[in-house]
């Protein structure tokens, strides 16, 4: 019974891994309504900071590199909370509180030397609804699968 729970419990898991792997679709360098969303809602959004196209500008970094690293998951959680603190989920239950500290300290640092900071968008709907949206687009530029510019829809050529 409990084994039973624990292989749909990785079942889960590891259909999660393949849907991360690919959470965008191209096909004749025409995407998904999703990742459509994702590209409009980041040239709406996050350009200004982050470029045209995601690839960085003096005050925050390339996406296409970064995002490569990132699950959609911990995309989520940078983009949302108001901190950008991520850790394990261990260390966020546990009663050593260290890593946070860390974390928050060195938000406190940075805004003091007049750096720009990732703004925390969770409230921001706009964004909030279709973070995986703008994940899917991020990906499929950070995985080459996608140029530069606007993309053509799947739907267009329908
Ligand atoms: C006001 C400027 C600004 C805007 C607007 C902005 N960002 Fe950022 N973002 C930053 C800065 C600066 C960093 C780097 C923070 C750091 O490394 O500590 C960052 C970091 C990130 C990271 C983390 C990269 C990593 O590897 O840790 C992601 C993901 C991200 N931004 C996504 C977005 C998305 C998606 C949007 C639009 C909804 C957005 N950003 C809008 C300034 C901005």
């Amino acid at each position: 019974m409990l084994l039973g729970f624990v292989l749909a419990f990785f079942a889960c898991v590891v259909s999660a891994q393949e849907y991360d792997a690919l959470p965008y679709s191209v096909e004749n360098g025409a995407v998904d309504e999703s990742t459509y969303l994702g590209w409009r809602i980041f040239h709406s959004t996050c350009h200004g900071c982050h470029g045209v196209d995601a690839t960085g500008t003096s005050v925050a970094p390339d996406l296409t590199e970064r995002v490569k690293k990132l699950s959609s998951r911990d995309f989520s959680i940078k983009v949302l909370s108001r901190y950008r603190i991520t850790m394990s989920a261990e260390a966020a239950a546990g009663d050593d509180q260290t890593e946070m500290r860390a974390a928050f300290l060195e938000q406190v640092l940075r805004r003091e030397r007049g750096e720009v900071l990732m703004p925390a968008w969770d409230q921001d709907l706009n964004v909030r609804p279709h973070v995986l949206d703008i994940y899917a687009y991020l990906r499929a530029r950070a995985d080459g699968a996608l140029g530069q510019g606007r993309p053509q829809r799947q739907s267009d050529n329908d």
